[in-house]
C-alpha cells in the first residue's frame, strides 16, 4: 500500500503515544527509517507487519486499533493534499459513501499502482442504510467499520455499524439515529 496509509499511522502513533512509542514500533516491525514515503508503494505485509507492531505497542486488540485507525484517517486525509477532493465527495453520509469510488478513482491520478477497494449504497431506506464493500484484501472489515464511524462523525450524525459476509463482499448496515428535532 501506498505510503500515504503509513504516515497516517505514523501520525496516529505520534499524536496518541509519543516518539518512544513510535520507534519501538519502528523496531518490532523491521522497519528503519523513521518516516514513511507517501508516493512509494510498501508490500502489504510491511503494512500488516505495522499494524501487528502498533498493536503490541498499544496492547489492544487488533480489530480495535484497526476501528479507530479507520476513524483516524477520515480526519488525517481531510488536512492533506487530498482535502479538496475529500470536500467534493459528499455533503452528507450517504452521498459521501455514493462517491466514494470516484474519489479513489481521483486518488489514483497521483498513486497509479494504487489497488483500491470499491464501495456501493444498495440502499438507504428510512435510516437504514446498507453499503456494498468489495476487496481483494482480507482482513480489513474493522478498518472499513470505523472508517464510516469516522464519516458519521465527519457529517454529525449517529448510527450502530454492523457487517455480514455475502458472496460478492461484505454488506455494511448502519441504523442511523434519527436526529432530534430543532
Ligand atoms: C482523499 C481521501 C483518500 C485517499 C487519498 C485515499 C487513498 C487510498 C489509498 C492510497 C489506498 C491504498 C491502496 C493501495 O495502495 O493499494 C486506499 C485504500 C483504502 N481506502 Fe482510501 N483514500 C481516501 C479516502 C477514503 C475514505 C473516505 C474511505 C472510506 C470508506 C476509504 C476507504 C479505503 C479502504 C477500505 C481501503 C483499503 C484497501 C482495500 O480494501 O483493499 N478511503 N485509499
Amino acid at each position: 500500500m501506498y505510503g500515504l496509509i503509513h504516515s497516517a499511522a505514523r501520525q496516529m502513533v505520534l499524536d496518541q503515544l509519543g516518539a518512544e512509542a513510535w520507534r519501538r514500533v519502528l523496531q518490532r516491525a523491521g522497519f528503519d527509517d523513521l518516516h514513511f514515503i507517501n508516493g512509494e508503494v510498501y508490500s502489504d505485509e510491511a503494512t500488516f507487519a505495522l499494524i501487528g507492531a502498533i498493536v503490541d505497542e498499544n496492547g489492544i486488540a487488533s480489530d480495535t486499533l484497526l476501528f479507530e485507525f479507520g476513524r483516524y484517517w477520515i480526519g488525517f486525509v481531510a488536512t492533506s493534499a487530498f482535502a479538496n477532493a475529500m470536500a467534493a465527495t459528499g455533503d452528507d453520509f450517504v452521498s459521501f459513501v455514493d462517491g466514494l469510488d470516484r474519489l479513489h478513482r481521483s486518488v489514483r491520478t497521483a498513486m497509479p499502482q494504487a489497488r483500491m477497494p470499491s464501495f456501493e449504497v444498495l440502499s438507504a431506506i428510512g435510516g437504514n442504510v446498507e453499503i456494498l464493500y468489495v476487496s481483494e484484501r482480507a482482513g480489513l472489515d474493522n478498518f472499513v467499520a470505523g472508517l464510516l464511524q469516522g464519516l458519521l462523525e465527519k457529517f454529525g450524525a449517529r448510527g450502530a455499524i454492523s457487517y455480514a459476509r455475502a458472496d460478492d463482499g461484505v454488506v455494511f448496515s448502519i441504523a442511523l439515529e434519527a436526529r432530534a428535532a430543532a
